[in-house]
């Protein structure tokens, strides 16, 4: 019986694959809408892969925030090796995240998890333009944009965009403006409809959507059946070297036709 649960679900991860034309896809068991044991196995799923990927030397891991990240995050296990050493840093400037689940926060978790190091991007949000540009000629900002444009690896989440925006404060005319535009999926500020395509960006310091297509190791993790048009939506697009790590919960209504 676990050997047909086994090839079930090696047979969804490769028709996933071949739907959404990445390299790779793995589905935990179970929905994390559900059971939060689902995402602990996201954690342990993520180091399994980046011990598989990432190569010799220094890497620098540029990863976002939320709480499916938050939750990775505290479940990555030992990833130092005495001939690799990981760097994790934000990848993009705050977008309106609390604390607990800001990509700051989470790069410095995943140091710790993991046995690397990090270094964190102060760059407040509520503050004026002269001050953001002249933070921005900061050498301790600018040593670290300069690492997040020297990442070889990026690992992210998906939302589902109506609930990111609320989430992230944006405001009630935004909010009409992304419904209005069809926005469906949200992941790293990026706004995505239904056929994948960007409806919207929050302006943000830090690595944009068209650097990922020079990123060599890419990780998308998203689980739940609530989130599968999410996850839908921005997988349709997403670079081919993507891995998704994901769940059943999405899996099933994805292979099912969203
Ligand atoms: O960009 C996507 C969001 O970070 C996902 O947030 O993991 O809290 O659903 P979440």
């Amino acid at each position: 019986e676990v050997m047909e649960e086994l090839m079930g679900t090696q047979l969804k991860e490769k028709k996933l694959a071949e739907y959404f034309n990445v390299e790779r896809c793995i589905v935990v068991a179970g929905d994390s809408d559900q059971e939060s044991k689902v995402l602990e196995n996201f954690g342990t799923e993520l180091t399994k892969a980046l011990l598989e990927v990432l190569p010799q030397g220094e890497n620098i891991v540029a990863v976002m925030g939320g709480t499916t990240m938050a939750s990775v995050a505290e479940h990555l296990s030992n990833l130092e090796k005495p001939n690799r050493h990981n760097i994790f840093v934000p990848a993009r400037g705050g977008i309106g995240e609390s604390v607990s689940i800001q990509s700051n926060s989470i790069s410095a978790m995943m140091a710790m998890k993991s046995g690397g190091s990090y270094r964190a991007l102060y760059v407040p949000e509520q503050v004026s333009s002269e001050t953001y540009k002249s933070l921005l000629q900061e050498p301790s900002v600018q040593q670290v944009l300069d690492l997040i444009q020297e990442a070889n690896c990026v690992i992210h989440s998906i939302g589902r965009a109506l609930h990111m925006a609320a989430r992230r404060g944006m405001t009630p005319e935004q909010l009409a403006m992304l419904k209005q535009r069809k926005a469906v999926a949200e992941s790293f500020g990026y706004f995505f409809d239904e056929n994948g395509e960007v409806v919207y960006k929050i302006p943000r310091i830090g690595l944009q959507l068209e650097d990922l297509k020079h990123i060599a190791c890419i990780f998308a993790i998203a689980g739940g059946k609530s989130k599968a048009k999410a996850i839908h939506s921005y997988m349709k697009n997403a670079p081919t070297q993507t891995w998704l790590i994901t769940d059943e919960g999405a899996t099933d209504q994805i292979l099912k036709g969203v």
